[in-house]
């Protein structure tokens, strides 16, 4: 089967508020130095009272679409942890504000992972031949979660959106999405979690514990399975492609720390110079950075038209999965 999902467009978008680390060590036993020697990070962008998830999900869909000259799509899909409401999903409010009328729109839950999951499954709609076009989103207001006294995540994650235009067309043509490799492991569900708000916890009649409304992260395990994880689904999803680890050009990890991407291209044997990365100037935005980390490289001229291209994220639940791709020609905007 020749027919799959062919990139159009692509758009990124981040709050206006910047955090720099030195901001945060004004605040939080911290320093730029850990930071940005345990991470990479350098500064975040934040969402300030009044911008949500559905705003910077529509501002980047919005460019993918005006990229691709799009004027309509089949299916939105966004993947986020950090929905504008529990119910309804955000999707729907999204495709609205884009223009879009009647069209299907649904979310994905899927952590760090949500991008590469919610772009597998429009893939599979478009070459299924059950839609001709769609708009993948991922965007977070992930400092919304945040616990603002833990060090820890406060000088981890940041807020932004990013997004694909995809239209159907052939597996040989630049921009083709090729293959996808993905998988859960559900018993490692604490390493990465909220415990309060959803049914588990209402069902107890109990008011939620202090704390256990915010995001908590075992940050050293998922260090580490991060790492095993987002290696073992590359080498998967490159072996279901044919290519060997050389013939990738630009390698796209989940921005989650500097060092889990240097050292996942270590264990593949990708150079670190194919790695696109923004972390030092986004932080991690969870299901937002793959395609946040696509466009700011696409608008660096660091993805090329007929680049081969390696997607991996590793993220709660646990999930994780990549993704195999060509870089299409776009339009300048
Ligand atoms: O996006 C989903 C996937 N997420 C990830 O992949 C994130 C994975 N984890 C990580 O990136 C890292 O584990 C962190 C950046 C979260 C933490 O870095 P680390 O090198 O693993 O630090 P650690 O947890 O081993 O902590 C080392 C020390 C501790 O102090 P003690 O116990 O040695 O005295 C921490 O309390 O660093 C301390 N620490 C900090 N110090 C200054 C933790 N956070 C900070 C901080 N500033 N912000």
């Amino acid at each position: 089967m020749n027919r799959t999902a062919v990139i159009c467009g692509v758009g990124g978008a981040v709050p206006p508020r910047i955090v720099t680390n030195h901001e945060l060590s004004t605040r939080l036993d911290t320093s730029d130095e850990w930071i940005r020697t345990r991470t990479g990070i350098r500064q975040r962008r934040v969402v300030e009272p009044g911008t949500s998830t559905g705003d910077l999900a529509a501002e980047a869909g919005s460019r993918a679409m005006k990229q691709a000259g799009m004027a309509s799509a089949d299916m939105v899909v966004v993947a986020t942890t950090t929905p504008d409401r529990p119910c309804p999903a955000t999707a729907p409010t999204v495709a609205t504000r884009m223009g879009l009328v009647d069209t299907p729109a649904f979310d994905v839950a899927a952590v760090c992972s949500g991008f590469i999951y919610a772009l597998q499954v429009a893939t599979g709609t478009i070459a299924a031949g059950m839609a001709e076009s769609a708009v993948v989103i991922g965007a977070e207001s992930f400092t919304t979660i945040l616990d603002p006294e833990d060090r820890t995540t406060v000088a981890v994650f940041g807020d932004g959106a990013g997004a694909l235009a995809l239209r159907a067309g052939d597996r040989s043509e630049d921009g083709a999405v090729l293959a996808f490799d993905t998988g859960s492991d559900g018993s490692l569900r604490d390493l990465i979690t909220v415990p309060a708000g959803g049914a588990e916890q209402r069902a107890t009649g109990k008011a939620p514990a202090p704390g256990d409304s915010f995001f908590r992260m075992q940050g050293q395990p998922v260090f580490g399975q991060a790492v095993r994880r987002m290696a073992d689904t590359s080498r998967k999803v490159l072996a279901a492609t044919g290519w060997e680890v050389d013939d990738v050009d630009r390698f796209v990890g989940h921005q989650a720390n500097r060092r889990i991407i240097e050292a996942v291209a270590e264990r593949l044997g990708v150079r670190p110079d194919r790695a696109v990365s923004n972390i030092d100037q986004v932080g991690n935005t969870a299901a937002a950075s793959i395609p946040l980390a696509m466009a700011d490289g696409a608008a660096a001229g660091l993805l090329a038209p007929g680049d081969r291209v390696l997607l991996a994220a590793f993220g709660g639940g646990a999930t994780w999965g990549a993704t195999t791709l060509t870089w299409p020609r776009l339009p300048a905007l």
